[in-house]
C-alpha cells in the first residue's frame, strides 16, 4: 500500500511518499523560513498563503520522482492538527479534494503523533512499549506509548515548550528566526564553564518541564555582562550565554528522561520533534540510555523537524488499524495526542 502525505501545520510545507513494503519511496520539505524571517516568527496568513502555492506543485515532482502516478496511490494522509488554522485548512481541503478525485480514502493525523512514531521510519526501528519525549516548538512531552494510538502523557512543559525557549533566547541574543539551529551552532564556540544556568522543576518529583524561566535568566546575564564586557568581547559573550543556556536544556531533559526510564521500566526512549535534531542533545540522550542499558532512538535530522513523511507513515499505521474517516473534514487547531484512540 503506498500513501501520500501531506503536511502543513505551520511553516514548512511537506509531501512524502511512503510504501508499505518498500519504506520511504521519497519526500520533499518545502520550508518558508525566508518568507516569516523578517518577522522574526511566523506570519500565519502568510505561511496559509504559501502552502496554497507550492502543494500541488510539489505532489505533482514527488510523484514524478519516485516515479508513481495517481493510481499508484491507495490513500491520503494529511495533518489535522494541531497547528495553525489557515494552513491546517489549507492542506486539509487540498487532501480530501484530491482523494475524492482519485477515489481513495483521506485520514486527518494528529501532527504530534506523526513526530512520536517517525523514529520508526529508521532501521532498526524501535519496538512498542517505548517512551518518547516529544520536542518540537510547540510541544515538550514525556509519552509512554505501548502501542500505535495508546498515548499516556507523563510530563509535559507547564510553560514554553523548549524549542520555543531556544527560539526566545536566540531572539533575545540577536540571532534570526528560527533560532534554534542557530543557537545551537553559536553554543559551539561558547565555554562551558563561564556561566551556569538552573536546571528547572529537577529538585522536585514527577516529569514536568519550565523552560520560560531560562530565556529570562539568559536576558538577565546578557544584560548584568554587557555592561562590563569591552565591544570586543561581546561575541564570546553571547556565545558563553548561548552555551549555558543549550547545556540547562539538554541537562533537564536528559534528567527528565532517566526519570520516566526508571519509572516505566523502559528500555526504549524515542526522540523526535525540531529539539531532536540539536546534536548535543542527540548524543546526550544515546550515552544516558546505554548507561541505562537500554537504546535511544531518533530519526535523521531531516525528519526530526516538520515533514510530509512523518505524516505518510502515520496514516499507514492507521489505515493499518482499520481506521476510515468520512468524506467530511475537521481541522483541530488545539488537540490533545492522550484523545487518540487506536483507530480501529
Ligand atoms: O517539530 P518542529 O519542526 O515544528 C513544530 O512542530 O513546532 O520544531 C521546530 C522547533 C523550533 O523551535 C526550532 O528552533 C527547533 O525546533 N529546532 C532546534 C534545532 N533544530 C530545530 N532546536 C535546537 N537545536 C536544533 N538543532
Ligand atoms: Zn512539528
Amino acid at each position: 500500500m503506498r500513501v501520500l502525505g501531506i503536511e502543513t501545520s505551520c511553516d514548512e510545507t511537506g509531501v512524502a511518499v511512503y510504501d508499505s513494503r518498500q519504506g520511504l519511496l521519497g519526500h520533499a520539505v518545502y520550508s518558508q523560513i525566508p518568507i516569516h524571517s523578517d518577522f522574526g516568527g511566523v506570519v500565519p496568513e502568510l505561511a496559509s498563503r504559501d502552502h496554497v502555492r507550492k502543494l500541488a506543485p510539489m505532489v505533482n515532482a514527488l510523484l514524478s520522482e519516485v516515479q508513481a502516478t495517481a493510481g499508484d496511490i491507495d490513500a491520503i494522509a494529511y495533518t489535522a492538527g494541531p497547528g495553525l488554522a489557515g494552513a491546517l485548512l489549507v492542506g486539509a481541503a487540498f487532501a480530501r479534494s484530491l482523494a475524492w478525485a482519485w477515489d481513495v480514502p483521506a485520514l486527518g493525523i494528529h501532527h504530534m503523533e506523526g513526530h512520536l512514531l517517525a523514529p520508526m521510519l529508521e532501521d532498526p526501528a524501535p519496538m512498542f512499549p517505548f517512551v518518547a519525549l516529544l520536542v518540537s516548538g510547540g510541544h515538550t512531552q514525556l509519552v509512554q506509548v505501548t502501542d500505535v494510538g495508546a498515548y499516556e502523557l507523563i510530563g509535559e512543559s507547564v510553560d514554553d515548550a523548549a524549542g520555543e525557549a531556544f527560539d526566545k533566547t536566540a531572539k533575545l541574543l540577536g540571532l534570526g528566526y528560527p533560532g534554534g539551529p542557530a543557537l545551537a551552532a553559536l553554543s559551539r564556540h561558547g565555554d562551558p564553564g563561564r556561566f551556569r544556568f538552573p536546571r528547572p522543576m529537577t529538585d522536585r518529583p514527577g516529569l514536568d518541564f519550565s523552560f520560560s524561566g531560562l530565556k529570562t535568566f539568559a536576558l538577565t546575564t546578557l544584560q548584568q555582562q554587557s555592561e562590563q564586557t569591552p565591544p570586543a568581547g561581546r561575541e564570546q559573550l553571547r556565545a558563553d550565554i548561548a552555551r549555558a543556556f543549550e547545556d540547562a536544556v539538554v541537562d533537564t531533559l536528559a534528567i527528565k528522561c532517566r526519570r520516566a526510564i526508571e519509572q516505566t521500566g523502559s528500555r526504549a526512549l524515542v526522540m523526535s520533534g525540531g529539539v531532536s535534531a540539536n546534536q548535543a542533545l542527540r548524543a546526550r540522550v544515546a550515552g544516558l540510555m546505554q548507561e541505562l542499558g537500554g537504546r535511544a532512538y531518533y530519526p535523521r535530522a531531516e525528519l526530526c523537524t516538520d515533514n510530509g513523511a512523518m505524516i505518510a507513515y502515520a496514516g499507514w499505521q492507521r489505515l493499518r488499524a482499520g481506521q476510515h474517516d468520512d468524506l467530511r473534514f475537521d481541522i483541530r487547531p488545539r488537540w490533545s495526542l492522550q484523545d487518540l484512540g487506536s483507530g480501529g
